[in-house]
C-alpha cells in the first residue's frame, strides 16, 4: 500500500482553506492508502507559542481531524513531538541542506520579513518537514500550494542523500487538488485566506458558528459586472467563492456557471454561504462530542505507536548508511 503523510500547525484556528486544501484530501486518500496525519507542534514553536495556547490548539486540530471524518482505525493520527525520530532526522536533514535553498523559501521571507531578530528554527524548518515526510518512506504529500516549494524541497534532499549515501529514500509527490489548492481571503483574493490576517471577516474559521459564516460570505468582496464564471484573472473574488462551492457541494465549475446563468450574485453567494454550512456544521458537533468525550488521548497514544514503529525502522537505515554506529 502507498504511503501518505502531511500535518498542519497547532498555532491558532484553523480555516476553510486548511479544509479545502488538505483535510479533504486526507479524508478521501485513507480508503486507499496507509496515512500518517501529524499535528505538527514541533513545527508551531518555530514563532513563540504561549504553553498553555499550543496544549489547546494542538487537541484541537487532532480533533478536527477526527471530526471531519479521518478514522483513527484507518489512518495513524498523532502529536509530532510524541514521535522523536521526526526531531532526529530534521537534524540529520539539516546537515544536508544549504543556506541558500534555504533562503529561498518564500514561507521563510514572509515570516522573517521586517523582523530584526528571525530564529533559527524558522530558517530550518523546511529540513524538519522533509525528515517528517522522508522518515516514511512517503509516496504522496497532500498539501495546498502554499507548501509545494518545501515539497521541492524535500525532493531534492531524498535525491541528495540517495546520491550521496545510496537509494534509501523515496522521492515523494505533492497532491494538490485541482481548485482548493489557494482559498483565497474574502476581503481581497490576492492574499491566501489566513488565520494571521488580522481581519476576521477575511476568513472562515473551521469552528465559525453558521451565522458567523453566512454573515462573512454575504459580505465577501465580489468583482464588478454580474456573471457568475471561473476566470481566475478577470473574475478572482468569484472564482475564489466558486472554488468554495465546488469543494463544498461537489458541483463543477461548468454545472455553477450554468446554475447561476442570468442570476447575479446574490442567490451565489447565498448557496456558497449553505454549501459551507452543510459541511462545517456536522464536523462542528462532531468536534464538541470528540472534545467532550476524552477519546483523544487514546487515539493520539495509539497512532504515535504505529508512527514509531514505522519510522524507527527507517531512521536506523539511514543511520546506517550515514556511517552511525547503531
Ligand atoms: P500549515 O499548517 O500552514 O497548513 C496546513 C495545510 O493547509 C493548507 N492550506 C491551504 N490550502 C488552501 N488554501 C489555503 N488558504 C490554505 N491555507 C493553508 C497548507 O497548504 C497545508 O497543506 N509546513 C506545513 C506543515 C507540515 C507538513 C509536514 C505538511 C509540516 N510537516 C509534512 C505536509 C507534510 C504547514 O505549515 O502547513
Amino acid at each position: 500500500m502507498k504511503k501518505v503523510l502531511s500535518g498542519i500547525q497547532p498555532s491558532g484556528q484553523l480555516t476553510l482553506g486548511n479544509y479545502i486544501g488538505a483535510i479533504k484530501s486526507y479524508v478521501e486518500l485513507q480508503h486507499t492508502h496507509e496515512c500518517y496525519f501529524m499535528v505538527v507542534d514541533l513545527h508551531a514553536i518555530t514563532v513563540p507559542q504561549e504553553p498553555e495556547a499550543l496544549k489547546e490548539n494542538s487537541a484541537a486540530v487532532a480533533a478536527l481531524y477526527l471530526a471531519a471524518g479521518i478514522d483513527p482505525a484507518k489512518a495513524n493520527v498523532y502529536l509530532q513531538s510524541h514521535v522523536p525520530a521526526h526531531a532526529e532526522l530534521g537534524w540529520l536533514m539539516t546537515t544536508l541542506s544549504y543556506m541558500g535553498e534555504l533562503e529561498r523559501m518564500t514561507q521563510f521571507k514572509d515570516k522573517s520579513a521586517g523582523k530584526s531578530s528571525i530564529g533559527t528554527g524558522l530558517f530550518v524548518y523546511p529540513a524538519l518537514m522533509a525528515a517528517d515526510i522522508l522518515v516514511y518512506n512517503t509516496d504522496l504529500v497532500p498539501v495546498g500550494d502554499d507548501q509545494k516549494q518545501h515539497l521541492e524541497l524535500t525532493r531534492d534532499l531524498a535525491q541528495r542523500f540517495n546520491q550521496r549515501f545510496g537509494e534509501l529514500f523515496t522521492v515523494p509527490e505533492p497532491y494538490i487538488p485541482q481548485y482548493g489548492a489557494r482559498i483565497m481571503s474574502l476581503d481581497d483574493a490576492s492574499n491566501k485566506m489566513s488565520k494571521s490576517n488580522p481581519n476576521a471577516g477575511s476568513y472562515i474559521a473551521m469552528l465559525d458558528e453558521p451565522d458567523v459564516i453566512r454573515k462573512k460570505i454575504s459580505r465577501a468582496t465580489t468583482d464588478s459586472g454580474r456573471e457568475v464564471r471561473f476566470d481566475r484573472p478577470e473574475k478572482p473574488e468569484i472564482s475564489n467563492l466558486m472554488s468554495i462551492l465546488s469543494a463544498c457541494s461537489g458541483l463543477t465549475m461548468q454545472e455553477i456557471e450554468s446554475k447561476y446563468e442570468g442570476q447575479g450574485y446574490g442567490a451565489f453567494k447565498k448557496d456558497v454561504a449553505e454549501s459551507v454550512v452543510s459541511v462545517l456544521e456536522p464536523i462542528q458537533q462532531r468536534y464538541r462530542d470528540i472534545r467532550r468525550s476524552g477519546e483523544l488521548e487514546e487515539v493520539l497514544r495509539h497512532g504515535a505507536e504505529k508512527a514509531q514503529q514505522a519510522s524507527s525502522r527507517v531512521l536506523r537505515q539511514v543511520k546506517e548508511k550515514m556511517g552511525f554506529l547503531v
